[in-house]
């Protein structure tokens, strides 16, 4: 991998009054291990068949009692112990997830309240599996401004919670878990360099739980027909997310001013392996360039790329100058990139 001096970083580092680094990472993961082979037992699929469609061998299902919030709660403990900062030192918590402990208060609130957060400001970012890199780029744009000095951003989905356990097409694919970044100024590194995101509502039907919100509100007579579950048009939601990552990753590299080949590592949504091996061939590079962890956690929405950011952070032995691309994928359609100078 290409080393980059510093006079050369300061070429390509976003125009920002302070840049936003990530000043440590957690993750939590339920105890509860959902084999391949349980699924065999519950729908008409084979270990064979998700493992080969897939890549996914094993997911973590939370505890009934464990909340989305439980879940962010110790992800964000582990991030401030690894940062060695205090909850009271946070001013802003931003928690990406679609399964909210309720519809309010915010989860966000939740975790402030279980971590004594007191000094933070709470809200919750809605983008499905790319939350967590919405919420990052909010939390970028903060700091930047100097509105706001130490940022918890949670991606944190309790999915078990919305699967249809009955519908193979889509009850294989996801898990439960959360991770955590904390992010704030630190001299000396170029922190979020650039980041890329999109929308398409249009296409908001191929991947969305079409009821329980105020279109149609979960009642006695319809509660049988799952609405509230996650309805997804797999082949279609496939081809959309292999395009906009790859696009998105493009896009990203050329405002950052660099190329894939200066990027060290690349932490992507974690939903299908096949989706991941279609991007690292039509970005012309190795698939062990990529974090990977969907095989044993499946597709755990907002919380995926922040798992996997942790996971490769504490693995990976990124140096100062380091160069990581994060691209992410989910409903709405939702889409986003960012490049971190480590
Ligand atoms: O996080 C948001 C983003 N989500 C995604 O990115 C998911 C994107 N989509 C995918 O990952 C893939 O489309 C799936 C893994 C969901 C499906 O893989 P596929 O290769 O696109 O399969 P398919 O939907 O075209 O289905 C192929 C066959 C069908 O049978 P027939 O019609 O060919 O007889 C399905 O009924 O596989 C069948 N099938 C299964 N068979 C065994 C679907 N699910 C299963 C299953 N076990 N769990």
């Amino acid at each position: 991998m290409q080393q980059r001096t510093n006079h050369q970083l300061s070429e390509y580092s976003l125009k920002t009054d302070r840049c936003a680094s990530i000043l440590g990472t957690g993750s939590y993961l339920p105890e509860y291990i959902m084999t391949n082979a349980k699924l065999e037992s519950m729908v008409d699929t084979t270990d064979e068949w998700i493992r080969t469609r897939t890549g996914i061998r094993e997911r973590r299902i939370a505890a009934a009692h464990e909340t989305t919030s439980d879940m962010a709660a110790a992800a964000a403990a582990a991030a401030l112990k690894n940062a060695s900062i205090s909850a009271e030192e946070v001013s802003m918590i931003i928690c990406a997830t679609v399964t909210p402990d309720m519809f309010f208060p915010s989860t966000a609130c939740f975790v402030q309240s279980k971590i004594g957060a007191l000094h933070a400001v709470c809200f919750d970012v809605s983008a499905a599996c790319s939350g967590f890199l919405y919420a990052m780029e909010i939390a970028r744009q903060f700091i930047a401004s100097g509105q706001q000095k130490i940022i918890l951003v949670l991606g944190a989905d309790k999915l078990s919670t919305i699967v249809n356990w009955k519908d193979r097409n889509t009850c294989v694919l996801f898990g439960d878990g959360a991770g955590a970044a904390l992010l704030g100024h630190r001299e000396g590194s170029g922190g979020i360099l650039a980041t890329s995101m999109g929308s398409n509502g249009s296409l908001a039907n191929i991947l969305y739980t079409p009821g329980g919100g105020s279109a149609a509100p979960t009642t006695s007579e319809n509660v049988d027909q799952k609405l509230a579950t996650i309805h997804m048009n797999g082949r279609e939601t496939y081809k959309h997310a292999v395009k906009a990552m790859v696009d998105s990753s493009e896009k990203v590299l050329a405002q950052a001013g660099l190329t894939i080949n200066d990027i060290t590592c690349i932490i992507p949504h974690q939903a299908n392996l096949r989706i991941i091996e279609a991007i690292a061939d039509r970005l012309h590079v190795p698939l062990n360039l990529f974090h990977l962890n969907l095989d044993r956690y499946g597709n755990t929405s907002a919380a995926a790329v922040a798992i996997a950011l942790h996971e490769a952070a504490q693995t990976k032995n990124f140096r100062p100058g380091d160069l990581i691309l994060l691209v992410v994928f989910g409903g709405g359609l939702t889409w986003a990139a960012s490049i971190v100078q480590w």
